[in-house]
């Protein structure tokens, strides 16, 4: 661009500069209209603020005024007796624990463990009088005078069990988190069925998810015990 045709360009832009402050197009009264719409918008963000910072301190005094944590308080009791691994607790449970949360953080047996949390897994298989459980579906309540047993309980005089072992000699456990659901199940099957088919032991164990699809070995490491009951 040479000069006067830059300084022809200059003079149009000054021109309509000019223009534009003195009299509104359509654009600069629709962006007026924004500009308000925009003030206004934050005006009304800046009280939405205001609101929103003072709700919770009243909702604070109030709960002062009354309870730290009425949420927590007001939450049923109940006593219960359970049998954990030949040791009886009798102990009052919020209504709303699990049967896992109270073994785990309340009892502090942290072998059973917890996958998924909804029936799907069974890394939190433990026996309840015998029989396989989700610990995570089952409500600590419903335990009450029940005997349960965990893969805490399956060693004796810190002996493993020989179904424990067997799973060690065959690498049943790869990373090892469905392990001890996997062992109680197993458990329970040998104790009704002391000798079972590969197929009696893939059906007792199909509520047992491995994550590692380490199925052959334990199938193989339960065979292995065939006759011994598992203890
Ligand atoms: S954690 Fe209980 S079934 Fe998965
Ligand atoms: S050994 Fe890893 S999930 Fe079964």
């Amino acid at each position: 661009m040479n000069n006067s045709r830059r300084s022809g360009f200059m003079k149009q832009k000054r021109k309509n500069h000019g223009h534009s402050s003195s009299k509104k197009t359509a654009s600069d009264q629709q962006q007026e209209g924004n500009d308000v719409t925009r003030r206004e918008f934050l005006g009304g963000t800046g009280a939405t603020l205001v609101a929103a910072n003072t709700l919770p301190l009243r909702a604070q005094e109030t709960r002062e005024g009354v309870d730290i944590e009425p949420e927590v308080a007001d939450v049923p009791r109940t006593a219960i007796s359970i049998t954990v691994n030949g040791t009886e607790h009798r102990t009052e449970v919020e209504d709303r624990w699990t049967l896992n949360e109270f073994l785990r953080d309340h009892v502090g047996l942290t072998g059973s463990k917890i996958g998924c949390n909804r029936g799907e897994c069974g890394a939190c298989t433990v026996l309840m009088d015998g029989a396989p459980v989700y610990s995570c579906s089952t409500l600590a309540v419903w335990a009450d005078g029940h005997e349960i047993l965990t893969v805490e309980g399956l060693e004796e005089d810190g002996e493993l069990s020989t179904l424990q072992q067997a799973f060690m000699e065959h690498n049943a456990p790869q990373c090892g988190f469905c392990t001890p659901g996997q062992l109680m199940s197993a458990t329970a099957l040998l104790e009704n069925n002391p000798q079972p088919t590969a197929d009696e032991v893939r059906h007792a164990l199909a509520g047992n998810l491995c994550r590692c699809s380490n199925y052959n070995a334990i199938v193989e490491a339960v065979i292995a015990t065939a006759g011994t009951g598992g203890a």
